[in-house]
């Protein structure tokens, strides 16, 4: 077979490697606790999955959705923009996806040639690094130091890297750290963009996984202009496998992203779109959800404390980022955790080279089977 090289340089992805050996286990008997990917486990709203039943009856349901996505869900978007932000966004600057993995992956070759480079996190959702190498797209990693409170510095970007790029990525809420930024370093991020004319984007996927009342903030609120962000329905509304969500902001930069994906998807199903407006309407009722996340915290912490494990304290999405204890490597102190006490927790490189040293909770699951689990060890 002749193949593709640049496929070849890619791993497994990490959490389906993960799901093999769990499910080995499992079979072998073994009480498995998964603190693993970032899937939550609060049961979805009613409402909203009676609405996909709902848009079963509606005439076309089982049609080509329109490639930018239902205009009603493009307006619910917009009107949660306005009410959460105070953005006003147009139809133009929105644009539907099958879930913003597929939309990243599909954001490197809408402003990235092969061969270009890309500006990512050092430590970051796989993602990012993977879909841009499966591009063909060089990657320039930032680092992201605690000390900084995991936002990086532009300053410390080679020039001739910062002149060559093209397109920027951030997460925050951050994955894997619950890292959060700040008005200043958006408005620091939108004016390096204009000045080095590289569109910039922010993955806002735990956009609601936050106390509101301290972060409610967009990298939009800071200029449009070479600016978009993408939010998800995955992870504030329980529907990881309904698979939608959008990206938002510049409208020619949208249009490019519309253009890839127009000629290799056809859209999200229409009733599970249906079911993003209804999402956006209980929002309120689902954000109880971030109590919940809150206790399992502050419980996790406690035992980490008792238990002397390092970890930062993140004030976004529901990962905790904690430090492998001394005298261990990454790989050797995960392994225990999964056959000595059947915890899977992410080694931190699966995020980067900056995360050797580190592992991921993710707190998915109530806060008596994070004791029951974390106090084995
Ligand atoms: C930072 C970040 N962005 C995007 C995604 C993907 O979300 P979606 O389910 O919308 O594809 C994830 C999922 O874990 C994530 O952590």
């Amino acid at each position: 077979m002749k193949i593709n090289n640049r496929l070849d340089s890619i791993e497994e992805y990490h959490f389906k490697t993960i799901e093999t050996i769990k499910q080995k286990l499992i079979n072998e008997g073994k009480e498995i606790f998964d603190f693993g990917i970032g899937e939550p486990d609060i049961k979805t709203n009613e409402e909203i999955v009676q609405e996909i039943v709902r848009g079963f009856k509606n005439q076309g349901f089982n049609r080509y959705p329109p490639y930018e996505g239902s205009e009603e869900l493009k307006k619910s978007v917009i009107e949660y923009y306005k009410k959460t932000y105070n953005i006003s966004l147009e139809k133009d600057e929105v644009l539907i996806l099958i879930g913003s993995k597929e939309g990243i992956s599909n954001s490197f070759p809408a402003f990235c040639d092969v061969g270009d480079i890309s500006i990512v996190p050092a430590l970051g959702y796989p993602v990012y690094t993977i879909a841009s190498k499966l591009w063909g797209v060089k990657t320039y990693k930032m680092p992201l130091q605690k000390e900084k409170e995991y936002l990086p510095q532009y300053d410390l970007i080679p020039e001739a890297i910062v002149k060559k790029a093209k397109y920027m990525i951030l997460n925050y809420p951050n994955n894997p750290t619950g890292a959060i930024a700040t008005p200043e370093f958006y408005k620091e991020t939108v004016e390096f963009s204009k000045k080095n004319n590289i569109v910039v984007c922010n993955d806002n996927a735990y956009n609601e996984i936050v106390n509101k009342l301290e972060y409610n903030i967009s990298l939009l609120m800071y200029g449009k202009e070479n600016v978009i962000e993408f939010g998800s329905f995955s992870k504030t509304f329980s529907m990881t496998g309904f698979r939608l969500a959008y990206v938002v902001g510049d409208r020619d930069a949208i249009k490019r992203i519309l253009k890839i994906k127009s000629n290799v998807d056809s859209g999200q199903f229409i009733p599970i779109q249906l079911s993003g407006i209804k999402a956006l309407s209980v929002l309120d009722e689902v954000k109880k959800s971030l109590i919940t996340y809150k206790e399992r915290r502050e419980s996790l912490e406690n035992i980490m404390l008792a238990k002397k494990i390092e970890f930062f304290k993140g004030k976004g999405s529901f990962y905790m980022w904690c430090k492998v204890p001394e005298n261990y490597s990454t790989d050797e102190f995960c392994k225990e955790l999964l056959y000595k006490s059947g915890i899977v927790v992410t080694p931190g490189y699966v995020f980067g080279y900056q995360g050797y040293g580190y592992f991921r909770v993710a707190l998915t699951k109530e806060k008596d089977v994070i004791e029951k689990a974390f106090l084995r060890i």
